[in-house]
């Protein structure tokens, strides 16, 4: 089996060990902190046995075996197919990683980074082997959510992204391809425009924080779990795409002739939302709410999974 090199082992760097591991990749772990390396025995068998108990992946140990750590970037990635950079997203420190990645992988590796938001062209116009750098930009965490963003940079050889994109399918992400580097690529875009127009709505006194959740939990994002919004347009009028936009393009112009600016992320925005928020920031909350968002994604995973619709719609 092919071996896949983690490099940074935070969050995300642990939820795609195990994407490799339960689609039966060897997988080498390496992270600079001493501790988060001590850590990740554990909580790799913790997420996996939610993936388990889902049917999402074999057995715990069977999955958890075939991940080992390295101390160092270099042991880490010596014979490694495929490499998914994780640290953190500090231009200059993507540089540096992707500099020594560049210099120990073996040549025929793709060098992907997680980056969420720093376009590939930032961080890798120096390296001799540039053509072998993309971004393959996962949704936290990938373990349960499948989406992955390609993003070449002008360099970027065809066979790296025809590679990354083999790669990412056959370990079951589904990958979709951003055709040139923008910022933010295009899943937080879209998160940002919904953000900017709920941040504004909340702030001018429209709505609370809470009605608008409800708002995408129990109305939009019921239909996205399964369907995008072009999807979405379809069925909304008898007459498909061209029929709805017959019917509302009018209004969605008129509405976009007064879009929610920057402001809309300013302090009095959010301090009008923590105003509201009945709940303090509490690390053992949140950690709490993780493991119950990551059982729900799990269930809501192996229900698309057994109505098929990944295959069918993806
Ligand atoms: N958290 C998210 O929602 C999310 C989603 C998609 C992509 N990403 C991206 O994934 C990357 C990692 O994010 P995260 O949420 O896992 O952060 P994190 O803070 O949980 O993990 C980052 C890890 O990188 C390690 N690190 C520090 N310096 C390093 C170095 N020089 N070489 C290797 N590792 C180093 C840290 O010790 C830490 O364990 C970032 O680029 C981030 O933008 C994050």
């Amino acid at each position: 089996m092919p071996q896949a090199a983690i490099v940074g082992s935070g969050l995300i760097g642990r939820a795609w060990a195990l994407v490799f591991a339960r689609s039966g990749w060897t997988v080498t772990m390496t992270d600079p902190s001493a501790e988060v390396r001590a850590g990740l025995e554990n909580s790799l068998t913790q997420d996996c046995s939610v993936l388990e108990r889902h049917g999402l992946a074999g057995s715990v140990g069977d999955v958890v075996a075939r991940i080992t750590v390295a101390a160092k970037l270099e042991e880490a990635v010596a014979g490694a197919a495929f490499v998914q950079e994780n640290g953190p997203e500090d231009c200059g420190i993507k540089r540096r990683i992707f500099t020594e990645l560049d210099r120990f992988a073996p040549p025929e590796a793709i060098l992907a980074s997680s980056t969420s938001a720093i376009v590939g062209s930032r961080f890798t116009e120096d390296l001799p082997g540039r053509a072998r750098c993309v971004v393959g930009h996962p949704v936290n965490p990938p373990h349960l959510v499948p989406l992955v963003e390609i993003c070449a940079a002008p360099w970027t050889s065809e066979t790296t992204i025809e590679r990354t994109r083999e790669v990412y399918s056959q370990i079951g992400q589904i990958p979709v391809m951003v055709k040139r580097e923008v910022d933010g690529f295009v899943l937080n875009r879209l998160q940002g425009a919904l953000l900017a127009e709920a941040f504004r709505l909340v702030r001018d006194g429209v709505v609370s924080p809470e009605d608008l959740d409800k708002t995408v939990k129990h109305g939009l994002g019921l239909r996205w779990s399964f369907m995008g919004p072009f999807e979405t347009i379809e069925l909304n009028a008898p007459g498909g795409i061209a029929d709805y936009c017959a019917r509302y393009n009018g209004f969605y112009q008129r509405l976009m002739e007064d879009p929610p600016g920057a402001d809309a992320f300013a302090m009095d925005a959010v301090e009008k939302v923590l105003r509201s928020w009945p709940y303090e920031a509490d690390v053992e909350r949140i950690a709490a709410l993780t493991d119950w968002r990551n059982e729900r994604l799990a269930a809501l995973q192996a229900h698309k999974s057994s109505c098929e619709l990944g295959a069918t719609k993806a």
